[in-house]
């Protein structure tokens, strides 16, 4: 049997609806929760994410010569935006790098203070800060080779089975999202509400911390802070969320 034209347009359209609607099938990492955790995300006088909040604000004005104020002025214009297009190439550092990163660049470059360790309480606070000021805004992760390269390195890393239980992200995170696993759901696994302030952990902590907890859970080999791996996967996770509303400071069970 021979398709009429119309009839393969049809089949043309139901295609691009169905592309529209596995669009609309990502669902923010939020919408798994209890409604008592969402309640606690959503009004910021209950969201203890914003405990950090405050204190990035007062890190970002601290130190009157050289105070990240002092160069980059009011966070509420300078940061607005920036969370969300990270990680980005960097052609000085000739990688990929973090937000964290980025600040950490700064701190050192910029204010000549020592190096500091990864998630200490103060990049984190920083972090959240920079963070809410995107608030809202979509994930926007940058278009340059380095970026997308990095990106595709992630999404094939995101693919591999690894650790004793042989398992992938995608095998919870594409596949069995909405199961229960121990108690928790499985969520999709977007980033878009980093640094996420954790009940478990009863503090704030960055999105490599929950990749770590996620590496641990299948039994895997955990990379150092900010190793490549891990930076890719941020990389690909930024991809996947393009165009999702930043949420951050999250609040997780
Ligand atoms: C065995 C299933 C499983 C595997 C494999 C797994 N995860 Fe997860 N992941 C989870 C569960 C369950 C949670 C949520 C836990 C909770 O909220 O208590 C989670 C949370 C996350 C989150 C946070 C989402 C949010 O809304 O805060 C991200 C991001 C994530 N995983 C990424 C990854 C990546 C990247 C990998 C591969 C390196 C991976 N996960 C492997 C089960 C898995
Ligand atoms: C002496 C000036 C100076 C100080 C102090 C400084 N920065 Fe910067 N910062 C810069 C410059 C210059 C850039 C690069 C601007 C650009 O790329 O357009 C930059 C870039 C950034 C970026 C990336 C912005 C983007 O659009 O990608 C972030 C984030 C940032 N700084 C955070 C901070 C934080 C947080 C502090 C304080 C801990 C700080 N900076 C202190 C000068 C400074």
């Amino acid at each position: 049997m021979r398709e009429s034209p119309a009839s393969l347009a049809c089949l043309a359209l139901a295609f691009v609806a169905l592309a529209a609607s596995a669009q609309d099938a990502r669902k923010s990492g939020s919408q798994f929760m209890g409604e008592s955790t969402r309640a606690m995300q959503r009004d910021d006088t209950q969201n203890p994410g914003m405990l950090w909040v405050a204190n990035g604000e007062a890190a970002w004005n601290a130190g009157a010569k050289n105070s990240c104020a002092s160069c980059h002025g009011d966070a509420k214009t300078s940061m607005r935006g920036v969370a969300a297009r990270f990680p980005a190439f960097d052609k000085g550092a000739g990688r990929v790098i973090t937000l964290g990163q980025r600040i950490e660049q700064c701190r050192v470059g910029k204010q000549g203070r020592p190096a500091s360790k990864p998630d200490t309480d103060e990049l984190l606070a920083l972090q959240s800060y920079i963070a809410l000021q995107s608030r809202g805004m979509p994930v926007a992760p940058p278009r340059d080779a380095g970026t997308r390269a990095a990106a595709e390195r992630g999404r094939q890393l995101f693919g591999q089975r690894i650790g004793q239980l042989n398992m992938s992200c995608a095998q919870c995170h594409d596949a069995n999202w909405g199961r229960k696993l121990a108690g928790a759901t499985i969520p999709q696994g977007h980033a878009n509400a980093y640094p996420i302030y954790r009940l478990e952990w009863q503090g704030m902590g960055s999105l490599q911390r929950r990749l770590r907890n996620c590496m641990t859970g299948v039994r895997a080999a955990v990379p150092p802070p900010d190793a490549r791996e891990l930076v890719d996967l941020e990389a690909w996770l930024a991809l996947r969320a393009e165009g999702m509303p930043m949420e951050s400071p999250g609040v997780r069970p």
